[in-house]
């Protein structure tokens, strides 16, 4: 999400006649764009403030923070960076629009209101043929854990038409892959009573000229049999889901508040799997949850080994002050957390691998993303979403058909 706004700022800023600059020292206007979604984050931002402040010592930069952590920790900017400029949170993103216009004078710094915002999509600035496209903001959710439903507000979904008819246009600009982007993309259209989102899937597959459609992030409470099908059936839809599993403890994930069970996570895998036993399937994982004893995390340990993931995106909790879970007392040390992690990490990197070779000897076809120089060739994304390095020079949009040869590190090798 934080990518895609950046797109779109980077877009209109440019259409603007602004440059984008490539070094810090040079630039006039430094815009941060900011994640709050774990301490470590945090802590890396307030290091990049201080730098970026002090330099206003040398030359009149303006700097804007922008995103989760100036929505949520606008005050403490203030005191901590009074000379930042401005400060604008999630859904006030096409306020710079404005500001950057009359920059000398605006008087307002602060805007952090959580009104409804429509930004327009934005091309890839690594590939104009890719465009993300933001379906629905927020989340109503309640994570114990997170800090989402907080920074980015209440849900509303973008109307379905202003969807098609913006990728439509996209369409006449070169765009032939979208990316949908929604905190919970299965609570597509439920705020709205617009159509829900294996209908999207259905319109934008009927789109010609759209030729990959991929989509983030599902939650595995709502992710319907009208989904698995959408998913597997059309033939547009790239053939991987995330689906963030968090824990294997139904302990550990009726304390996260995430209305399932490892059962229920179980049977969406089987009903995937079974319609299309190639599918690709990526996951979060979150160890160290107060309360998650050696048990719980043997638990999450055996679900990964035992599903098979083709990634992970694996990490430490990290309590966020306004969360329900901040109020418990956490139970595993930062030691455990380490070797939890650590554990997790090495079972799903064999996982990775192995599910990797099932791909070699197979035809597939390929979206070709960018230059690698280190390769001499070029970087793909398979219909799996699984990246590939191809052995030629072939055009950034280009969708070609591969065959793989064999693997290195987590990298499909293709010709
Ligand atoms: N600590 C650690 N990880 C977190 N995530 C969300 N909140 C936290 C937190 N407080 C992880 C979850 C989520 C991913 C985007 O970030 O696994 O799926
Ligand atoms: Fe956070 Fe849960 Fe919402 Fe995802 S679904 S953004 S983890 S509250």
């Amino acid at each position: 999400m934080n990518i895609s706004d950046s797109a779109y700022i980077r877009e209109f800023l440019i259409n603007k006649g602004l440059k984008e600059s490539n070094s810090i020292k040079e630039t006039d206007i430094i815009i941060v764009n900011t994640c709050s979604v774990r301490r470590s984050a945090e802590e890396r931002l307030e290091g990049r403030l201080s730098y970026y402040t002090s330099l206003k010592k040398e030359k009149d930069v303006k700097i804007f923070v922008i995103g989760c952590y100036a929505q949520k920790e606008q005050e403490n900017i203030r005191k901590k960076y009074p000379n930042i400029d401005f400060i604008i949170g999630t859904r006030n993103i096409s306020k710079i629009q404005e500001i950057i216009d009359d920059i000398e004078s605006y008087e307002n710094k602060i805007f952090t209101s959580l009104e409804k915002e429509y930004i327009e999509p934005a091309k890839d600035p690594s590939n104009p043929f890719r465009a993300f496209i933001t379906i629905i903001k927020g989340c109503n959710n309640y994570c114990s854990y997170c800090i989402v439903p907080y920074t980015r507000g209440p849900e509303y979904s973008i109307n379905s038409r202003k969807i098609i008819e913006d990728i439509k246009r996209l369409v006449d600009n070169g765009v032939k892959e979208v990316f949908l982007l929604g905190q919970n993309v299965n609570s597509y259209g439920i705020d709205s009573g617009d159509i829900r989102l294996h209908i999207l899937l259905e319109k934008i597959n009927n789109i010609k000229g759209i030729e990959r459609i991929r989509f983030l992030t599902s939650h595995p409470k709502d992710f319907s049999y009208e989904l698995i099908e959408a998913v597997t059936k059309l033939e547009k839809v790239v053939k991987q889901v995330h689906l963030p599993l968090q824990s294997g403890s139904d302990k550990v994930l009726k304390l996260m508040n995430r209305k399932y069970s490892l059962k229920h996570y179980l049977d969406i895998i089987e009903k995937l799997r079974k319609n299309m036993s190639s599918i690709s399937i990526t996951t979060d994982i979150l160890v160290g949850f107060p309360g998650e004893d050696e048990e719980d995390f043997i638990k999450t340990y055996n679900a990964v080994k035992e599903i098979e993931f083709d990634k992970a995106f694996m990490f430490m909790y990290s309590p966020r002050e306004g969360t329900k879970s901040y109020e418990l007392k956490e139970t595993v040390t930062l030691e455990e957390k380490k070797e939890r992690l650590i554990k997790i990490i090495n079972i799903q990197n064999e996982i990775t691998v192995k599910r990797l070779k099932r791909f070699i000897g197979k035809k597939m076809t390929a979206f070709v993303e960018n230059y690698s120089k280190k390769n001499n060739g070029v970087l793909a994304s398979t219909y799996y979403g699984i990246p590939a390095i191809i052995d030629k020079n072939i055009k950034k949009g280009e969708i070609v058909d591969i065959k793989i040869k064999s693997i290195s590190g987590h990298t499909l090798i293709a010709e």
